[in-house]
């Protein structure tokens, strides 16, 4: 039985911009509700590196093994095809997951499952956008419409295969260009790295008509995502110009504190929000 002084034990599978951020807060300010147990990265310098700005020390897993059985919840921070797996290796072992990279979770209905026969949690934060709330709310009625706009600069769209495939170069681009237009499936495909907002829109409104568009210019100045939605509620629109992360262009600092702010309301046990 934990007690009220319990203290929720964290383990942060990937060190990079966002793993390293949520790290860093936890030390700073919410040192009384959790504390980082375990940090692992495929590249042991990167958790080196982390390791060496935290004041607990001795905190590098070997494998993601090891972390899952020192913690009762794990960020899932990284950039990989073996993500999918490592949340349901978490999930087998009844341990709460806070996932980062919604879109490796399109399509799993039975991890969700497991989850719930796990008794815990899959925590998926709003990310980068305004309106996730909204969303969850109006899609037990009727939406009619919903739409996600994207614009992000060329520098943070590129290592994308599917501009090579498009015969798109994003260097040569100079102003205001649709370079996508398609369904979430879609753009979770081909934009891996920079669309899990639009997963997450997929997620909470379960709209098959959901619609995402990608813009770029080398005229904008940060990441930015429009939100409209139509439904029995009423209308919606919502913008966000965000700042992208110090150490990694292609994801937004609100995805990072979103990213905490999701795991601030499960330890504490407050939700505000829908
Ligand atoms: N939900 C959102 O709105 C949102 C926003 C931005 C980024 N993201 C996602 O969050 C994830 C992390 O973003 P970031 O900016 O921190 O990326 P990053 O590139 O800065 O860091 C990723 C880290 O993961 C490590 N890594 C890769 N494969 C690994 C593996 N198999 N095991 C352990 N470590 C591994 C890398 O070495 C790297 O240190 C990405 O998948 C990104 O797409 C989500």
């Amino acid at each position: 039985m934990k007690t009220a002084n319990y203290k929720v034990k964290i383990g942060i599978v990937g060190c990079g911009a966002i793993g390293s951020g949520i790290a860093k807060y936890i030390e700073k300010n919410l040192n009384k509700d959790c504390k980082v147990t375990g940090i692992f990265d495929i590249d042991i310098r990167q958790a080196r590196a982390l390791q060496a700005k935290l004041k607990r020390k001795g905190i590098v897993k070997k494998d993601v093994t090891t972390l899952i059985k020192h913690c009762d919840c794990m960020i899932e921070a990284i950039n990989s095809t073996t993500t999918k797996k490592i949340i349901k290796q978490a999930i087998e072992a009844k341990k709460t997951v806070l996932a980062m990279s919604v879109g490796k979770l399109l399509n799993s209905r039975n991890l969700f499952k497991l989850a719930r026969e796990n008794k815990c949690y899959i925590l998926l934060p709003s990310g980068a956008i305004a309106g996730v709330d909204a969303i969850k709310a109006a899609s037990l009625k009727k939406i009619k419409k919903i739409t996600l706009t994207t614009r992000k600069p060329p520098q943070g769209l590129k290592g994308n295969p599917y501009f090579e495939k498009q015969g798109i170069d994003l260097d040569k681009i100079k102003k205001e260009t649709v370079v996508f237009e398609g369904d979430v499936a879609s753009a979770v495909k081909n934009f891996p790295q920079n669309i899990n907002v639009a997963a997450t829109i997929a997620l909470a409104s379960e709209a098959k008509n959901f619609k995402v568009k990608i813009m770029t210019s080398p005229h904008y100045k940060g990441n930015t995502h429009e939100v409209e939605m139509e439904g029995d509620f009423g209308r919606m629109t919502t913008r966000t110009d965000n700042i992208a992360c110090p150490d990694n262009p292609k994801s937004s600092y609100l995805a990072v504190l979103s990213g905490i702010q999701t795991l601030k309301q499960y330890c504490t046990g407050i939700l505000i929000g829908t």
